[in-house]
Formats: structure tokens, C-alpha cells, sequence
């Protein structure tokens, strides 16, 4: 496929941070349909606008599967996620017709962890609840039993799947005095061993954590990985963190873990749906805390994201290799 020869169209299915559009102007070599918003695209729409595309531009609340494959018809070459995360994404399919596919690794991995440490942070020492009494007057004097949480100084930390994100976390969390860092997953990770790390079983690591940490992706493997047999091995003490994908939890079991006491407190950056609604059980809960899913969400880091996704996309149609190229 050549610029000049025929218009290369490419849809992009929702307004992205500037850097990315920048990069895809200068190259002249596109015709770009954008679904100019920030809100996603109805589905009708991305069916209507991937339609004879060459390119495509997606975030992770696109489910791009069979049928957008099929609307897309066999024109489409690349699809490029501005995400790290592709559970979005039907791999096989996409694998079947020969499309490339761009994504974003690293480039979101420090503001990812940073984020997972505040929201450890916060959930342990139950950040939400003191602002909540500070602002509705129930800060009557200094306490000695008001409001304590848990510390990470002398603590285990057990992270699930110590990958570039877990193990940027982790990293973070050890000059927090940490004592023993454990972690599950696939296989050993050698790179553990730069912070004493121990490869334990899934088991082990609930039963010894004070801190569970979910950074693994999505896969049929992990969804629903976190469930009423998970959080019955975790010390009624120990607090758990997500900021992986909410499919990995299921949330009925957690809401029954965080209220019968089972665990001590949770801080979710994802959940199932997204947004959460208002009214859902888990949001009624003082030990529950849940932002609307931005571990990446720093200007520059969804910058260089935007950019990153403009290159991939760019390579995938010119042939080039890409950046960031994800192996299907
Ligand atoms: P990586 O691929 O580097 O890490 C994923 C880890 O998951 C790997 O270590 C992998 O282990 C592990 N894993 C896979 N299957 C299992 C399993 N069955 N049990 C335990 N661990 C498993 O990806 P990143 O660290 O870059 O990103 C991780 C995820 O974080 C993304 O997929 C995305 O869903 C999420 N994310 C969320 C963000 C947010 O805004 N909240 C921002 C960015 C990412 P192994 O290596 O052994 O296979
Ligand atoms: C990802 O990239 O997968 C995150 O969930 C959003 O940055």
C-alpha cells in the first residue's frame, strides 16, 4: 500500500491527545476518519466507520472482534491500540486475517505503578474515609483508635503477575520497608531477584501477603481469578489492590469479603462494567475504594502513548516493523 497510489483510510475511534494526531497529519499519508469525542463510539458507528478502512486506531472500550473485522472487510492491515492492555482485541481472529497489531508497553508502566501505589497507599490508610470526615464535620479531636490503617513497613507484599507493570510496583514499594516480596505467576521471573523476590503459589502468596497486588493481564486463565476461594486464603488484615483489568475480580465476592470482614479493605482502579454505576453494592462500602480506571493517566504519558499508537499504525500500513509491535 503506497501514499500517492491510493488514499490509505484510517479510523480512529475517538479524539486521542494531540502528540498522536501531530504524527498522523505530518505523514500525509492518511485519510483519517475520527470519531471526534470523548466518549466511545456507538457501536453502529465503528462498524459504519471501519468499513473499507486500511488502518485502525482503537482504545481498550472497543471491542474489536469478528464482526468489526468483518465490516472492516479486507482492506484492514493494522490495528493499532492505544493501550498495553489487548483483551479487547479478538487475538485469533485478527491472527486469521493477517492484520498487524500495534500496542503500548513500557511507555506506561511508571505512571502505571506510581498510580497503583497511591491507590495502595490511600486504601491502607484509608485516605477517603479521613477527607470524608474532615468535610462532613465528624473530625472531633485526635484520636488514638480513629481511623488507623495499615502500614507497609515490615510488611509482605505478594504481587500477582510481576510483569513490566508489577515489577515497576514493586520496585516502588520496597523502600517502603517492605520485608518479603512474593509474587505468582507463570514462571520464576530472574528479575526478581534484584529485590529478594520469591516465587511462591498462588496459595502461599494469599495466605502470607499483607498487600495482594493484581497486575497480570487479562486471560481466560485469570478471569475471575480473584473469587470467594481466593479471598478466604487471605489474612482478614491483608488489603487488595487491582489495577489490572476488573474481569479478574469477581465482584460479588469481593463485596462479601470486604463486608463480612473476611479482608480488610480494597482499592479497585478497574471493574466490571466501567463506569461502575453510582449505585453498585461495592460503592456503598467504607473499605472499598474505587477510581475510574487512569493508571496512565499523566499528560505525558498519555502523550507518548497517543504518539506511540500514531508510529505503530504508520509502520503497520507502510510495512515497516513497528515500534511496539504486539506477536500474535
Ligand atoms: P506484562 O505482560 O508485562 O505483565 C503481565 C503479567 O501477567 C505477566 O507477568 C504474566 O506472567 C502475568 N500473568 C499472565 N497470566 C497469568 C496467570 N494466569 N497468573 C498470574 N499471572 C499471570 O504486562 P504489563 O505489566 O505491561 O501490563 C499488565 C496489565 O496491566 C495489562 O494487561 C493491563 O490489563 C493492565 N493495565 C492497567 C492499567 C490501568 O490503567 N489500570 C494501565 C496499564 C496496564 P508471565 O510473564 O509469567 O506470563
Ligand atoms: C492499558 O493500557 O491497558 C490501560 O488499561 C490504560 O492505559
Amino acid at each position: 500500500m503506497q501514499s500517492g497510489q491510493r488514499p490509505v483510510k484510517v479510523f480512529v475511534t475517538r479524539r486521542i491527545p494531540p502528540e498522536g494526531m501531530a504524527v498522523l497529519n505530518k505523514a500525509e499519508m492518511c485519510k483519517l476518519d475520527v470519531w471526534d469525542s470523548d466518549e466511545p463510539v456507538p457501536r453502529a458507528e465503528l462498524l459504519k466507520g471501519v468499513s473499507g478502512a486500511h488502518g485502525l486506531i482503537c482504545l481498550l472500550s472497543d471491542r474489536i472482534d469478528a464482526e468489526v473485522l468483518d465490516a472492516a472487510g479486507p482492506s484492514l492491515k493494522v490495528i493499532s491500540t492505544m493501550s498495553v492492555g489487548f483483551d479487547h482485541l479478538a487475538v485469533d481472529e485478527i491472527k486469521k486475517r493477517g492484520i498487524r497489531v500495534g500496542y503500548t508497553p513500557d511507555v506506561l508502566t511508571d505512571a502505571t505503578a506510581e498510580l497503583t501505589v497511591a491507590l495502595l497507599l490511600a486504601t491502607a490508610r484509608r485516605l477517603p474515609e479521613g477527607v470524608q470526615e474532615v468535610k462532613g464535620g465528624g473530625w472531633s479531636t485526635w484520636k488514638p483508635l480513629w481511623l488507623c490503617g495499615y502500614g507497609l513497613s515490615g510488611s509482605t507484599v505478594g504481587v500477582i503477575g510481576l510483569g513490566r507493570i508489577g515489577m515497576a510496583i514493586a520496585r516502588r514499594l520496597i523502600p517502603f520497608g517492605v520485608k518479603r516480596l512474593l509474587y505468582t505467576g507463570r514462571q520464576v521471573k530472574p528479575q526478581a531477584e534484584e529485590l529478594n523476590g520469591e516465587y511462591v503459589s498462588l496459595d502461599e502468596l494469599l495466605s502470607q501477603s499483607d498487600f495482594v497486588v493484581v497486575s497480570c493481564s487479562l486471560t481466560p486463565e485469570t478471569q475471575g481469578l480473584c473469587d470467594n476461594s481466593f479471598f478466604s486464603k487471605m489474612k482478614s488484615t491483608a488489603v487488595f489492590i487491582n489495577t489490572s483489568r476488573g474481569s479478574v475480580v469477581n465482584q460479588e465476592d469481593l463485596y462479601e469479603a470486604l463486608s463480612s470482614g473476611q479482608i480488610a479493605a480494597a482499592g479497585l482502579d478497574v471493574t466490571v462494567p466501567e463506569p461502575l454505576p453510582t449505585d453498585h453494592p461495592l460503592l456503598t462500602l467504607k473499605n472499598c475504594m474505587v477510581l475510574p480506571h487512569i493508571g496512565s493517566a499523566t499528560y505525558t504519558t498519555r502523550g507518548i502513548m497517543s504518539e506511540l499508537t500514531a508510529n505503530n499504525l504508520l509502520s503497520g500500513l507502510t510495512g515497516a516493523s513497528m515500534p511496539s509491535e504486539l506477536v500474535l
